[in-house]
């Protein structure tokens, strides 16, 4: 099982290209679904996520072309309209195929996810959207079984709470469905915004995607089309971070700034510069120690839970004492118990870190836990005195292209070791 050594204290300096978004990536290869047409999707991060994807539109009866950076999956003919329990458990996401299989092929056999890491995550509200657009569901020996032999029909679906793949599932269902389906409290993350744009160009009719309220007008089938996946806003914040940790000056180069603002204004106020050096490239400089700024997380763009375990690493070596609320995830500071052994100084309360500064942290043999803490640890291990020793990096693989070689590139002692 891979490790990551990394021998703190170096600043990184360079430049960083950022990978297209595995998040946005993964729906996008499940609308591929939709069409019996070649989709040719650039971009696509080689991570250990989409290989999981891939491995589902197969199974499903898709094939898929690679070339350089980029890959074309062609749905003809699909005669297996399931997810599979090896697959799934590897990968919740997987319940992205749910919508587009109903929609393409009036039925889907769909292995619930197991809770994992961070929290229960439970696909109820997928579950309901579909049944609300007219799909005949029923959970039975592990796995969801969805049906509509005539066909899904528009209608208006309201998410009791804000779902990202929730609202991705129901969009890729609505577009083949008959007649006009509006989606309230629909999720408003780019990567939504990112699956609308693709869709529409497979002649889909979507209005609104990025706010709360989602218009799809049904047509009657789907063509191919190309699209370029946009960049990856979680691997671009936690370079920024890493830049700002290492007393670095790093430039983040093929990300959307735009997609950064609640996470540049916290760097900001905890003392960091960060500016625009270019169109799709920000820069960051830290120097001297950095103050204490408190975090909440909330859905886009609000503070992404995404960046939450990076941002408390960053925290642990703050002026003052900071206060990190998650309100996403009901369990998602596995990271702490490992910065701890580290030398943060850390109290969890429910739903609250409550991370009183230290002055250094030192290097330590510490376990990933999942993807972002993972991240956090790594992030830690870059400013702590002496050697870090990360365990069970294939956490971190399934997000991250190559970490450690695009951090090595800007100055970090950093390897990995089997
Ligand atoms: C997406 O997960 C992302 N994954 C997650 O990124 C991200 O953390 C999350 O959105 C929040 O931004 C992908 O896009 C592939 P949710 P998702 O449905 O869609 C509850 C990473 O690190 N909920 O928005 O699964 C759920 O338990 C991953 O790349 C229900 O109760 O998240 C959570 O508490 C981690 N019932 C909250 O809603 C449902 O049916 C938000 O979850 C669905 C969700």
């Amino acid at each position: 099982m891979d490790k990551f050594r990394i021998q703190g204290g170096r600043p990184l300096e360079g430049e960083i290209a950022i990978s297209g978004a595995k998040n946005s990536a993964l729906p996008a290869l499940a609308a591929c679904l939709l069409t019996s047409d070649p989709v040719k999707l650039t971009r696509i991060p080689p991570v250990r996520d989409i290989r999981t994807m891939e491995q589902l539109l197969e199974h499903a009866g898709a094939s898929i072309a690679r070339d350089a950076g980029s890959m074309t999956v062609q749905a003809g003919k699909l005669d297996r309209p399931e997810a599979p329990y090896e697959l799934v458990k590897t990968m919740r996401a997987s319940s992205l195929v749910l919508g587009p299989l109903v929609a393409r092929t009036g039925r889907a056999r769909v292995s619930m996810p197991g809770g994992c890491a961070i929290g229960a995550r439970p696909i109820n509200l997928h579950v309901s959207a579909l049944e609300q657009l007219g799909a005949t569901i029923r959970q039975s020996h592990g796995y969801v079984e969805a049906e509509a032999p005539d066909g899904l029909k528009g209608t208006l679906v309201q998410f009791d709470r804000i779902t990202v793949t929730g609202t991705e599932d129901v969009l890729m269902a609505a577009v083949l469905a008959q007649g006009e389906t509006v989606i309230h409290n629909a999720a408003r993350e780019p990567e939504v915004q990112d699956l609308a744009v693709l869709l529409n160009k497979m002649g889909a009719r979507i209005e609104g995607a990025g706010s709360s309220t989602i218009r799809v007008h049904g047509v009657g089938r789907l063509h191919g089309a190309e699209h370029t996946i946009i960049a990856d806003r979680i691997e671009a914040g936690t370079f920024l971070i890493a830049g700002a940790m290492t007393h670095g000056d790093l430039v983040i180069a093929d990300c959307v700034p735009e997609h950064l603002d609640a996470l540049v204004s916290k760097l900001k106020q905890a003392g960091a510069e960060v500016r625009q050096v270019r169109p799709g490239a920000l820069g960051v400089r830290s120097k001297g120690r950095w103050r204490a700024a408190d975090i909440t997380t909330e859905e886009y763009p609000g503070f992404a839970t995404d960046l939450q375990a990076q941002y408390l690493a960053m925290m642990t070596l703050a002026e003052g004492i900071s206060f990190v609320t998650e309100t996403i995830f009901e369990n998602r500071f596995m990271h702490t118990q490992e910065l701890a052994r580290m030398g943060a100084n850390i109290r969890v309360e429910g739903r609250q870190a409550i991370v009183a500064g230290v002055r250094e942290l030192t290097g330590a043999q510490v376990l990933a836990s999942d993807l972002r803490a993972s991240a956090s640890l790594v992030l830690a291990g870059l400013v702590a005195q002496g050697e870090t020793i990360v365990d069970r990096v294939y956490h971190i693989d399934r997000g991250y292209e190559k970490i450690e070689e695009k951090l090595a590139r800007v100055g970090a002692r950093i390897e990995r070791v089997s």
